[in-house]
């Protein structure tokens, strides 16, 4: 097996969106995003160059659920991995599904030198799936609430 492969064309054509950023924790500005892929591009709408200084709160709004986002830090604290899934937005505004991996590199020494997140949008998936569960129960909440951001989204680009 060899392991001198060019790694950087396959991260840029995996399916699935790939963040790495720095180990920083603390502030505002942290973590700072480093590497972003191809796919991460496609589906957020933005460029690599709107990510200079950025953190991945970037892809925060409105409908993020701050309990989901807010666990990331001790999971990652702890050497765990984190999975969850919230609203984010895409350059446009538009409100999509993230669901997502998060976990530390660790190198040759017991601190971390990366964290990288492997993301996709699962808002089709969840369409499909809340709108059978609507079928079952047309008063289902989480589906409701569901249809009622991506409703709110498509109002407010008609009337702005
Ligand atoms: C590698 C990595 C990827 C992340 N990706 C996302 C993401 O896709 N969406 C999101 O809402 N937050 C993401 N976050 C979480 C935010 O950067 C931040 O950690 C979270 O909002 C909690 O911190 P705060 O309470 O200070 O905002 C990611 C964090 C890391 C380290």
């Amino acid at each position: 097996m060899q392991l001198n492969f060019d790694w950087l064309i396959v991260l840029e054509k995996l399916r699935r969106g790939i963040m790495v950023t720095d180990t920083t924790l603390e502030g505002p500005q942290s973590p700072r995003i480093i590497y972003v892929n191809t796919a991460w591009l496609k589906m957020t709408g933005y460029s690599r160059d709107d990510l200079a200084n950025q953190t991945p709160r970037m892809l925060q709004g409105r409908h993020t659920d701050s309990t989901v986002v807010g666990s990331i830090k001790q999971k990652l604290l702890n050497r765990e991995v984190f999975h969850g899934q919230t609203w984010n937005y895409r350059k446009s505004g538009e409100p999509f599904l993230m669901n997502w991996y998060c976990y530390a590199i660790y190198g040759e020494r017991p601190k971390p030198i990366y964290y990288v997140a492997e993301q996709e949008d699962v808002t089709e998936l969840e369409t499909l799936r809340l709108k059978e569960r609507l079928l079952v129960n047309p008063n289902d909440t989480v589906a409701l609430q569901f249809f009622s951001v991506l409703k709110e989204w498509k109002i407010s680009r008609k009337t702005g």
